[in-house]
């Protein structure tokens, strides 16, 4: 819900546990009075942040002798106006003079969350949200900044992005357009944010914030796997359980730029937004820019809390796709089990291995199409491999159905292989700059998809081939990042907007293939987790969070990932031992629970495995198939982080908490380990519950404040779960 306190200037934008109040003060700038646990609105008084007098600070308005811009918490901030810390905007005429000063020209509140034109965008329903329309202009430029903040309440998220208008009749230059910029005041904060690469994605980061300015980003052309678009901000002694943590996560996928810069005052100007590397965006007479959407959270519970808001708002009002709030399949994928080495036969025999284990859809990976016999060929050839697949996948597709399985299919939309007859026919469809090498990776050259006609061509390739077979799953691939990035639809734009047009290419063809095939379950993958962001998951409400399925390395890249992610959006595989990343053995029921903490499946060859392990593999599905609901839509907490640990633990919660799921995993094992007390959270104090394979009692408050006893195994990488029920008193 929006306030606004027209004579103090104070505007008060509320959900349910959090305020974010700003003031707009002398008509000139909107600053940042405070964002945390709900509170009023303060009523009379001046911003409480005048500073005396302090030497050798630029004053923007001689009249108001007190006013040094660079001291402001500013809700938007100015650039070559005094203020030196990174602004949120730079904005440029023809003459290279920037745009430097505005003033508060209007604000109101629309009763709706409204889109932005061409981006992926989370969504309300009627009445769930209001948005703060706050109106900066420069008169001499005759330029709107437009703020947007939607509010909603019941799921206590603020949304911030913002628009550039041009009104007048010269062009300008965005070089640099944040979707949302802020100010903290100095509190010893901590930056947390998600580093990582290929096959090790999102690792957790946390830091001391020191002087200076601390930045991350992508400028890759997709999010990527060394940074998500992700940070978060904590108290000093801010943790997983409690403390203030605000969440910043940007819905986009391609460059971008998180800046958190401390002044020598210690305070915080935090900027989250596209990355203004070689971006400069010509802004015409009449035309808008819009920025991405900025998600804010705010939870004085730890990061659980946080988790716990973005994970409800994401299952919720992120996605569009039908699957959003569907059970997902357990599935096999034949990658691990025969990477391109495949025909139909082999196929088949794994399927029915599958069928027979309980798995419900059958996913055929790389491989299938063109001359594709390894990653050097035929992307862009998006027909059959007849020599692999003699009877199409059409009819496979019908086999594979007759094994009541459903079926699924791998496909890599963005890309063309130089061997390929598409680039035999097109060679300038790649993006490429003119004279210049055409730079590989993984032996491919990226589509220009900024040009309507190509993505014509494959929109028309992809829906002939799910037209005419029965396909009710995409995994939809992206394997190298962008480089060389010309367009010749646009020869005189630098890299930066050229990859910015390649996303809006991007999101145009998740979209038109997401709605016109609305039943189908997309997953969303670029190289394992390379662009697993909210941006994606708008049109695919599934990823494939990384190419290691070592279940190790997993519980690290969850448990990260599953900061900002709710596991139902996690694609998570038993694979084959030794691992094929890691070279590590772990057992059938340690890979199945890790598996099992996300949306589950399987990638290995069913049929070269031993007895034992099928047996297991079939208890575990008819194991996550009874608790999928509680996995895939409770609400996920984490206790024990295996980025401190020798040991990982978490549990999954039905929203009344009347069942809950603790699953407990100990890495390396030491001799003569005293069994260890683990404090669960998240159930209900005052109700009692049973333990269901054991029939012990415990009372809630046993259970939170003394804590479930969990005996040393004499194993490495043991994997345990309990499954806790509320005793029905009656
Ligand atoms: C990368 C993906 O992450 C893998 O799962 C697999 O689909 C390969 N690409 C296929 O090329």
């Amino acid at each position: 819900m929006i306030k606004i306190d027209k004579n103090e200037g104070w505007i008060n934008l509320s959900t349910t546990n959090c305020s974010y109040i700003i003031k707009l003060f002398r008509n000139q700038y909107p600053l940042h009075f405070y964002w945390g646990k709900k509170i009023p609105t303060p009523g009379k008084r001046e911003f409480p942040y005048m500073e005396p007098t302090r030497g050798n600070l630029v004053i923007p308005e001689p009249a108001n002798d007190k006013i040094y811009i660079e001291l402001l918490p500013l809700e938007y901030a100015y650039q070559s106006s005094g203020d030196y810390r990174p602004s949120s905007f730079n904005i440029l005429d023809k003459h290279n003079n920037p745009v430097i000063e505005t003033k508060i020209k209007e604000y109101s509140i629309l009763n709706e969350k409204p889109n932005i034109p061409g981006l992926p965008c989370t969504w309300a329903k009627e009445g769930e949200a209001q948005t703060l329309k706050l109106v900066l202009t420069d008169s001499i430029k005759n330029l709107d900044i437009i703020l947007y903040y939607a509010v909603i309440e019941k799921y206590d998220v603020i949304i911030r992005w913002c628009e550039i208008k041009n009104n007048g009749t010269q062009e300008f230059y965005i070089k640099r357009l944040m979707s949302l910029s802020m100010d903290m005041l100095n509190n010893n904060y901590q930056f947390l944010f998600l580093e990582g690469a290929w096959a090790r994605e999102r690792q957790i980061c946390k830091e001391i914030i020191k002087p200076g300015l601390k930045q991350i980003g992508s400028i890759r052309g997709i999010s990527s796997h060394q940074f998500n678009p992700f940070f978060a901000i904590l108290d000093k002694n801010a943790d997983e359980h409690k403390g203030s943590v605000y969440g910043f996560n940007l819905v986009y996928s391609g460059n971008f730029i998180a800046e958190v810069d401390c002044n020598y005052d210690k305070n915080l100007r935090l900027n989250l937004g596209i990355n203004p590397w070689e971006f400069s965006w010509n802004l015409k007479p009449g035309a808008s820019f819009y920025t991405p959407e900025g998600i804010m959270v705010y939870s004085d519970t730890g990061l659980n809390g946080m988790s716990r808001i973005f994970h409800r708002f994401y299952r919720e009002r992120l996605s569009k796709s039908t699957w959003r709030q569907k059970m997902r399949p357990v599935l096999i994928n034949n990658w691990e089990a025969t990477y391109f080495n495949f025909n139909e036969d082999k196929l088949l025999k794994i399927a029915e291995s599958a069928k027979q284990a309980g798995i419900e859809l059958f996913v055929l990976d790389d491989g299938w199409f063109g001359e594709r016999e390894n990653d050097k060929t035929s992307l862009g050839d998006w027909f059959e491999n007849k020599r692999k697949l003699p009877s199409g996948i059409g009819l496979f597709s019908k086999e594979i159905e007759k094994l009541d399985l459903s079926f699924g299919l791998w496909f890599e939309p963005e890309m063309i292989s130089k061997e390929s007859k598409l680039y035999k026919e097109h060679p300038d469809w790649c993006l490429h700059l003119p004279q210049r090498l055409r730079g590989e990776g993984r032996n491919q050259l990226v589509l220009d998809l900024c040009r309507k006609e190509i993505r014509d061509y494959i929109f028309k390739l992809i829906s002939d081939i799910l037209s005419n077979a029965s396909i009710s799953y995409i995994k939809w691939d992206m394997n190298r990042t962008l480089s060389h990035a010309g367009s010749i639809a646009y020869p005189d734009e630098p890299q930066g907007n050229i990859m910015y047009r390649y996303m809006l290419g991007v999101y145009e063809l998740m979209f038109r293939l997401t709605s016109h095939f609305p039943d189908i379950l997309f997953e969303g993958c670029a190289a394992g987790g390379g662009r697993m962001d909210p941006g994606i998951l708008h049109y695919m409400p599934q990823f494939w969070i990384s190419d290691n399925t070592d279940a190790l390395s997993r519980l690290k890249i969850q448990y990260a990932t599953s900061l900002v992610y709710p596991p139902i959006m996690m694609g998570a595989h038993v694979s084959d031992v030794p691992n094929h990343e890691t070279g590590r053995y772990t057992d059938m029921e340690f890979r199945g629970l890790v598996a099992s903490s996300g949306s589950l499946g399987y990638e290995l060859d069913l049929n070269s495995i031993s007895v034992i392990d099928i047996k297991n593999i079939r208890d575990q599905i008819v194991f996550y198939k009874k608790h999928r609901k509680i996995i895939q839509f409770g609400n996920f907490i984490r206790l024990l982080s295996p980025f401190e640990n020798n040991t990982t633990a978490w549990m999954f919660i039905t929203q009344d908490k009347k069942e809950a799921l603790l699953f407990h995993f100990a890495l390396l094992n030491e001799a003569n380990l005293p069994p260890s007390l683990l404090k669960l959270i998240g159930l209900d104090e005052d109700s009692f519950y049973v333990e269901q394979r054991t029939g012990l009692n415990f009372s809630g408050k046993e259970l939170i404040h003394r804590g479930f006893l969990i005996t040393n195994k004499k194993q490495d990488f043991k994997a345990q779960y309990f499954h806790f029920k509320k005793k029905n008193l009656n």
